[in-house]
This record gives C-alpha cells, sequence and structure tokens, in this order.
C-alpha cells in the first residue's frame, strides 16, 4: 500500500466536508422565519439605534448557530457602526475570558493577567471614541460560569457610554437555563425571544438531500438512506447533526466495504456510531461532579453492589446511599472536594435529563422508600469514557 493507491481508492464522497457538522451551508432551509426575526432585532443599528438583547433557544440541532453565523455573513456586507463578535463559550467560559476575547479582537491583543477592569475599559473606550455598536453573541450562553455578573457588566456598560452601545445575542440549547438566572439577569437578556422548534422528518429529508447533494458523488446516496436518517432523527429529537452524522457515517462505512452506493443498510449500522459520540460530546460538557457522579455509579456496577436489585430487563439498580458512598471514595483518589448528598441527588436528576442514567422509585422494599437508579450505557464504556475526561 502506498499514497497512490490511498488516493485512487473509489469513494462515494465528492466533497465530505459539506456533510461535516461544522461546514457552514449557503443556505439555511425552513429557517426563513427565524431568521428574518433575528435580523429585525438587529436592523436598527443601520440606524444607529441600539439593538435590542435577544435569547435564542432551541434543542440541538435546530440550526440556531449555523441561522446566526449565515445572518453575521450578510450583517459584515452591509456598512454600519455596528460590529458582531461570535463566542463560543465552551472555549470562553468566564466573564475575564470574554472581557479579554472582546478586548483582544476589538481593539488588539493585550497580555493576560490584567484585571477584568482593564479589558472592560478598553472596549468602552473603543465603543466610545467611534460611537460604536458591539453585538456580542454568547453560543452556548448557559456554559457560563459566572453569567450574571457577565450580563450586569454588559448591560450597566450602556448606562456609560453616550451614542453606542452593548448588545447580547445570547443562544442556549436548555430550555430550563432561564430559571438559572437572577431576575435582572433575565429580564436584561429576554428583551426578545426565538424559539427554533425541532425539524420533522420533511424538513430533515430536505435538509439531508441538499448536504447529500454537495456532499456525495452523483447516485452515489440512495433515497432509503436520507429517508431513514431522517426518519430515525425526526423520531428522537428533530436534531439535524445528528441526522448529518449518521449520513457521513453511513458514507464511511460503504467506503470501507467498498460499496459504491449508500443505503438504509449502511446507515443502520452507522446509527450505533453516532449515539457513541453524542454520548462523549454530552459527558465532555458536563461540570466536573456531574462526570464524578458518573464515573462513581460506573464504578459501582463494575466493582458490584451488596443491595443492588435487577430491573425488568435484568439491569443493574443501585440505590442513592450507596451511589453517594461510592462517589465520597472516588473524590477522595482523585483528591476533589466532596460535595453533599443533596447535590449528589441533584446530579443524578441532571444526569437523567440528559438521558444517560434513569432512575426509578423502589416503592416498599429494602430500606423503605429509596430512588433506584441505572445506568443507561454499557457501565465498562461510560467509565472508560469518563476516566479519560477526568484524568487528562
Ligand atoms: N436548515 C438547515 N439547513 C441546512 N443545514 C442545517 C439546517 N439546520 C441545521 N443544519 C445543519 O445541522 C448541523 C447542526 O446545526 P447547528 O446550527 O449547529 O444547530 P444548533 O446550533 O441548533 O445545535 C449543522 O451542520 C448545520 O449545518
Ligand atoms: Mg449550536
Amino acid at each position: 500500500m502506498n499514497f497512490k493507491d490511498i488516493l485512487s481508492e473509489k469513494s462515494v464522497f465528492i466533497n465530505k466536508d459539506a456533510l461535516s457538522v461544522h461546514y457552514l451551508p449557503e443556505r439555511i432551509i425552513h429557517r426563513e422565519k427565524e431568521i428574518e426575526k433575528i435580523m429585525r432585532v438587529i436592523a436598527p443599528v443601520f440606524k444607529n439605534k441600539r439593538p435590542n438583547n435577544v435569547f435564542i433557544y432551541g434543542k440541538s440541532g435546530t440550526g440556531k448557530t449555523s441561522s446566526v453565523k449565515s445572518i453575521i455573513k450578510q450583517f459584515k456586507e452591509l456598512p454600519s457602526n455596528g460590529y458582531i463578535n461570535y463566542i463560543n463559550c465552551r472555549m470562553y467560559n468566564t466573564r475575564y475570558k470574554i472581557l479579554q476575547k472582546l478586548a483582544n479582537d476589538i481593539v488588539g491583543f493585550s497580555k493576560n493577567g490584567f484585571p477584568p477592569s482593564h479589558f472592560y475599559e478598553r472596549i468602552m473606550s473603543w465603543i466610545n471614541n467611534g460611537d460604536r455598536f458591539l453585538i456580542i453573541v454568547l453560543d452556548e450562553i448557559d456554559i457560563i460560569k459566572d453569567l450574571n455578573e457577565l450580563i450586569y457588566t454588559l448591560t450597566r456598560a450602556n448606562d456609560e457610554v453616550r451614542t453606542g452601545g452593548i448588545s447580547i445575542i445570547g443562544i442556549s440549547n436548555r430550555i430550563d437555563f432561564k430559571d438559572k438566572l437572577d431576575n435582572r439577569s433575565r429580564s436584561a437578556l429576554l428583551e426578545s425571544e426565538v424559539v427554533f422548534p425541532p425539524y420533522n422528518s420533511e424538513q430533515l429529508k430536505e435538509i439531508l438531500a441538499y448536504r447529500a447533494n454537495l456532499g456525495f458523488s452523483e447516485n452515489a446516496c440512495d433515497m432509503s438512506a436520507i429517508n431513514l436518517a431522517a426518519a430515525i432523527a425526526a423520531r428522537e429529537t428533530g436534531d439535524a447533526r445528528y441526522a448529518l452524522k449518521m449520513l457521513m457515517y453511513a458514507g464511511e462505512i460503504a467506503d470501507e466495504k467498498k460499496d459504491e452506493i449508500v443505503t438504509y443498510k449502511h446507515v443502520e449500522d452507522a446509527r450505533k456510531n453516532v449515539e457513541k459520540d453524542l454520548v462523549i460530546e454530552a459527558v465532555a460538557t458536563l461540570p466536573e461532579h456531574q462526570q464524578l457522579v458518573l464515573y462513581s455509579l460506573s464504578i459501582l456496577s463494575i466493582n458490584g453492589s451488596k443491595y443492588h436489585k435487577l430491573g425488568e430487563n435484568q439491569e443493574e439498580l443501585f440505590m442513592m446511599g450507596e451511589l453517594y458512598e461510592s462517589y465520597k471514595q472516588v473524590c477522595k483518589e482523585l483528591k476533589k472536594e466532596v460535595r453533599s448528598s443533596r447535590w449528589c441527588k441533584e446530579y443524578i436528576r441532571e444526569l437523567e435529563g440528559l438521558g444517560l442514567v434513569e432512575t426509578i422509585g423502589s416503592g416498599k422494599g429494602i430500606r423503605g422508600h429509596s430512588t433506584l437508579i441505572k445506568l443507561l450505557y454499557s457501565k465498562d464504556w461510560i467509565k472508560r469514557t469518563v476516566e479519560g475526561m477526568l484524568l487528562h
């Protein structure tokens, strides 16, 4: 085998990038209404008025990031006193990092180690010196640790400027996220609101067909593949990212098997890989102590438990008290501070919300009423996955 052989291998793909979830398509179909709403919020900036803050939410894969990025692209084509700065909060997750990034992007680089007020002052003088409008997109805003403080800082700035101003476009996958804000920042952020509903299977079919057309060679993708990927994704959460990943993996599997046409059979195989990918992504963005609780649960099921019961399908169920013991042990070994058992319950509730565990009331049984917990993925695989993240 040499490079030439590899390069001359046949492939179902013609432009694999176009099927990647990072690709920004020219057209965002079925989002015309949502895009228009957001544009109408931003439009006053072209008349030198501060746009309202806007909060955008909808489940993962409903096209929020792509829609906003395509709006930014169009925004830059027209002259104005406005400047949009896109921030991915997975990377910039504190007030400090965000102020620093903004100051560096708009005014120029300055070293680490300054207090936040330094960056704030630089941003403020940039706004005041040109009567400028700074529009900040905070994508995955719920990840920001000191969000209330950040929103105060940015909204307070508007009282200090003469004619320019700051606006926030917040984007979140978590519908319940608003509850975590305090009243003041909630009403500041929610000057306007835009909701992205999940896609149905017809819409997903069109989205996939559009991308398949760009990504696969002519006739290399059978409609049965698109139909199945769309149907599976629609049944689960209406997530276009999930649907696209299935289609792309299906293509890779077809290539591996040297099949020339991608069909529903490849999609069926691809589905398992995609699910694992999604879990890895969900676990990677969990706060540390939720990772620790999940890890403790996998350890508990591997080491076995004194009290576990078996569920309907013979799966193991664990008691909260026992899980808490395992969690304490894990924290001790990894030299992490132990949180209270009330927190542990709260973490389990959140892990349940993400579909990683399930809880069941035990009814009457051993030790009275208790909550039983079960892991929804293979214990060894979860252990390996979380371990990698905790110990990196
Ligand atoms: N309406 C659409 N048309 C074309 N591609 C889409 C559409 N909606 C979503 N996608 C694709 O699905 C993937 C996930 O979309 P994204 O905008 O990242 O969703 P969100 O930010 O809501 O999680 C991206 O690859 C995106 O290109
Ligand atoms: Mg997004």
